[in-house]
């Protein structure tokens, strides 16, 4: 895993796992200091054998480039250790500061250069131009190394004062450079592949073959510049990529394999055309065609005769008593504030103009075919899709330990629940995801009832709360191998990020979808699939099929996914900004049912900001967003590092990696966790493709039973004491997120409160005495081991099993959430009560009238119809959490009456007669 200075010393080998840009930096950090102990008297061997070792990867990246590293080496030869120190520190400072991109003087080795040579610094960049945004070109070019500065030289004369951004080329010469550049430089925006490269790298670095790995090719003497692309696209699919050509450029234009590439061109005649594309593509990313529009809105002087008083802001600035609200926000928020859907401004409930292109956009970067924005959070999204998707009666297989808005959904759309139940991680009170076995049983349980054709969805969490991802991929495949057409609704609220990885981004829906659409138009599936069912045979039993991975047949197949993403919750949209993907062949069916589901669901008067924030999140991801997931990555991994290094922080806390939070049996490629000192890039993709579950990464179980607090007293200490906000809580843990903003002084924050609060413990029992000790033990006993069984789901009352199968568990939970409305037909029985344990014990069944949702762990342990166990009232009276949405501890549960029951099974035998 990545070993960060800051961690451990020395600076990451690029071969571990997400050694990134901070890992880039120490190893910077790394050579500074090894030239000021040269200059000391230390040994020089040392700053040179490290210089030699960053020369493989620097060529990677456009600064400080060829003629700075050049200059850091003659200088050692020349035996100048202060002018290498000084250099060194240089170059450090402005890759840490990010000033190469402006500042023409970081380029030259010379500091006090009056004047800076043309061809030593980019031009382009400079102070007058200080702000135009900057990003870097791969060439992967056969021409011989010798010519590269040269042609660098020329990319540079290309650019004029007009031009809207400012690149520098990166120039390589190999495959395997090509992909190396691609995984570590976040800065390229496009690549530029001419023919006549070769495979290997002209640096004999083994280090660089673990990264190659990723692309699984083989060598062959010249490479297709379509492979390359190809393999480019799969790893970074946002970037732009250039073809040029001496060969038949008609025909590579024309291979269905260059649809990844944005544009071919002939030989190098058309050098200022293919800047000029450069320039464009970059500009379609950047182009946010709502938020433009919005900016041009709020300079226009607009006299509104509409509602929205604010819009304009002059009943705020012109009042003396909410001007302060207008100064906090400053003047563009109302500027830009409109109820208006003219004049500029697009409808969000029939969206014609900038927000349908600003959605088109968002399908492109998330890999989808089409996008819809819904400001109300992804809690309406899940409704939106629930009801558009399915129509009362229809089966939808659930995880129960899914978001409250699936059920609610469900509730409102009639649809019938299939609940599914995750593997529990009863340790720290919380569930991890469902088996795939579990479903491909529901499946085939339907299936022998003869009811699979009402069983429509199948709806999953994806990452869970707590980081487990599944394989989304098999996942699908498996279940369409049984049910060709059903649908499934990805909850990825919290994973939204995850496309703009290239290990994550296969788990994620669409990064899957658009796996398993490839698959299908090969032909060699249909192969695939016939040879299966030749093994099969037509009668397989059910215990066949659940231990076979199943192949679907792509003649038969469906494909129809669904994904919802809470941009707000990984990407930068304003608070409850999220974003609904489809990818489905037979949108044309339900095309009006969505639309009436965005008339029922989403607000007449759509948040402006928060639309723009949409698009705009959209611009950031499609440009920067691999470095920044990278990052969020990397900080992850230091953290887990530190605590687990730490040997005070140790003793008291924990970070659980996949071994603690994933059972062995689904971790079939063997993976432990990211601290394994075995884990590389290899291992991990290794994993991340074959693996049941894997652990996201950047979400953190930090199990504080340990030091003797529970994960609501922790998360409030946290907060109260040291201005840590951390995400949700278990019985003995809390969860801690790394995202796109955080940085290494983030790292350094949590490290030093946890370092903190350890030593407090440490000194209060080291003072305390035995009774002290005594007490911490029992606490943490209690914490730790005397944990609450978690209750799965029970069962539907008969009376809201109408029409249900015999194998299978759904229930018609609308029926029962509406006989709650009637207060003659309800009951309530206090907890404690021994009523409670004497009709467990000899009935009538005690039946919820509405769902129970403990936070934590805040997932329903009841829902309206469902049969109370004794397990559920176990773990409820166990329970000691404050907050229980849908319980009133004076009045107790809430309960469907016998009477009640009686009536509706009564209602219910007629309708079935
Ligand atoms: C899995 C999951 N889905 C959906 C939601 C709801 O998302 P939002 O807060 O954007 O409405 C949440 C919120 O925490 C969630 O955890």
């Amino acid at each position: 895993m990545a070993k960060t200075a800051a961690t451990t010393g020395h600076p990451a080998r690029i071969d571990q796992l997400f050694a990134g840009p901070g890992a880039r930096a120490d190893r910077w950090r790394n050579l500074v200091e090894l030239a000021q102990a040269w200059a000391n008297g230390a040994d020089k061997a040392k700053f040179e054998a490290a210089l030699g070792e960053m020369t493989a990867t620097e060529e990677f990246h456009a600064y400080p480039g060829s003629q700075l590293m050049t200059a850091l080496r003659d200088r050692a030869a020349a035996n100048d250790a202060q002018g290498a120190v000084a250099l060194a520190r240089r170059i450090t400072r402005a890759l840490l500061t990010r000033s190469f991109r402006q500042s023409a003087g970081d380029w030259d080795a010379n500091e006090d250069a009056d004047e800076v040579a043309a061809d030593v610094m980019p031009p382009g960049t400079g102070r007058a131009e200080a702000r135009r945004p900057y990003f870097e070109v791969l060439i992967v070019t056969g021409a011989p190394a010798a010519r590269w500065p040269a042609l660098c030289a020329e990319w540079r004369r290309l650019r004029r004062p007009l031009d809207q951004f400012v690149y520098e080329p990166v120039i390589v010469g190999s495959f395997e450079d090509a992909v190396c550049a691609s995984l570590l430089n976040a800065d390229l925006a496009a690549v530029i592949i001419h023919d006549g490269f070769v495979f290997r790298s002209r640096h004999d670095a083994p280090i660089l073959r673990t990264l190659t790995a990723e692309a699984e090719e083989k060598e062959t003497a010249q490479m297709s510049a379509l492979r390359l692309a190809q393999v480019l696209k799969r790893i970074r699919p946002e970037l732009d990529l250039y073809l040029v050509s001496n060969a038949a450029v008609e025909e590579i234009a024309g291979d269905p394999k260059a649809d990844v590439v944005r544009r071919v061109f002939y030989a190098v005649e058309e050098l200022l055309e293919l800047h000029l594309s450069i320039l464009e593509g970059v500009q379609d990313r950047y182009e946010t065609p709502f938020f433009d529009n919005l900016k041009k809105y709020a300079q226009r002087p607009i006299g509104t005769f509409h509602a929205l008083p604010i819009a304009r802001g002059k009943s705020v600035f012109n009042s003396d008593w909410i001007r302060d609200m207008g100064e906090f926000y400053g003047i563009n928020l109302f500027l830009a504030e409109s109820s208006a859907t003219t004049g500029g401004l697009d409808s969000m409930l029939e969206p014609t103009g900038n927000i349908k292109r600003a959605q088109e956009k968002a399908a492109r970067a998330l890999g989808a075919d089409r996008v819809f924005f819904v400001t109300n959070g992804t809690s309406t999204s899940n409704k939106m899709a629930v009801q558009a998707l399915l129509a009362p009666g229809d089966i939808a297989i659930v995880d129960r330990n899914c978001h409250k808005s699936h059920h609610y959904g469900m509730v409102l759309g009639g649809a019938q629940p299939l609940y599914v139940e995750a593997f529990p991680l009863t340790a720290y009170s919380m569930y991890g995801a469902v088996p795939l076995r579990t479903i491909k049983q529901a499946l085939l349980n339907l299936k022998a009832d003869g009811r699979l054709n009402r069983a429509k969805m199948l709806d999953l969490t994806n990452c869970t709360f707590d980081g487990h991802i599944y394989n989304t991929r098999r996942v699908m495949e498996e279940c369409l191998a049984i049910k060709p057409d059903l649908i499934f609704l990805w909850d990825e609220a919290w994973f939204g990020f995850a496309r703009f990885s290239p290990f994550l981004r296969p788990r994620t829906a669409m990064g899957a979808a658009n796996e398993i659409e490839a698959w299908l138009r090969d032909p060699k599936s249909v192969e695939a699939y016939e040879k299966q069912q030749a093994e099969l045979g037509a009668d397989a039993s059910d215990e066949t099929l659940l231990n076979t991975r199943l192949i679907p047949d792509p003649r038969k197949v469906k494909l129809r996914v669904y994904q919802t993403n809470s941009t707000h919750k990984s990407m930068s949209a304003i608070r409850q900004g999220s974003q609904l993907s489809v990818k489905d062949v037979e949108f044309h069916t339900v095309e009006a049912q969505f639309k009436e589901a965005v008339f029922t669901h989403a607000s007449t008067s759509p948040n402006q900001q928060l639309i723009a924030s949409l698009d705009v999140s959209r611009r950031q991801m499609e440009l920067e967003g691999y470095g920044l997931v990278h990052n969020a990555i990397e900080v992850a991994l230091a953290i887990r590092q530190a605590v687990a290094q730490h040997p005070l922080i140790s003793k008291y806390f924990s970070i659980l990696g996949a071994d603690k939070l994933v059972p062995a049996e689904y971790r079939e490629s063997g993976f432990t966790d990211y601290l394994d000192g075995k884990t590389n890039w290899a291992t991990a993709r290794r994993s991340l493709h074959e693996d049941e579950f894997c652990l996201d990464p950047t979400r953190m179980t930090l199990v504080c039973g340990t030091a003797g607090y529970d994960g609501t007293q922790f998360k409030g200490m946290l907060a109260s004491r040291y201005n840590v906000q951390v995400n949700k809580t278990s019985r003995n843990s809390v969860l801690v997120q790394s995202n796109i903003n955080n940085t290494r002084s983030d790292i350094a924050h949590l490290v030093r409160v946890l370092a903190e609060i350890s030593n407090e413990i440490e000194q209060r029992l080291a003072q305390g005495g035995a009774n002290v000790r005594k007490e911490f033990d029992a606490r943490v006993k209690s914490l730790m081991t005397d944990v609450p069984d978690l209750p799965n789901f029970s069962h539907f009352h008969d009376a809201f099993r109408k029409d249900a199968g015999k194998r299978t568990q759904e229930g018609d939970m609308r029926s029962a959430f509406y006989a709650a409305y009637d207060a003659e037909g309800c009951e309530y029985i206090p907890l404690g009560d021994a009523e409670i344990d004497r009709r467990l014990k000899d009935g009538p069944d005690l039946v919820s009238a509405n769902f129970v949702i403990p936070y934590p762990p805040g997932f329903p342990i009841m829902v309206p119809g469902q049969v109370i166990t004794q397990e559920t009232i176990d773990f409820m009276r166990k329970l000691d959490v404050k907050e229980i949405h849908g319980y009133d501890a004076a009045e107790g549960l809430k309960l469907v009456s016998a009477d009640a029951l009686a009536k509706l099974a009564g209602v219910a035998a007629k309708r079935a007669a």
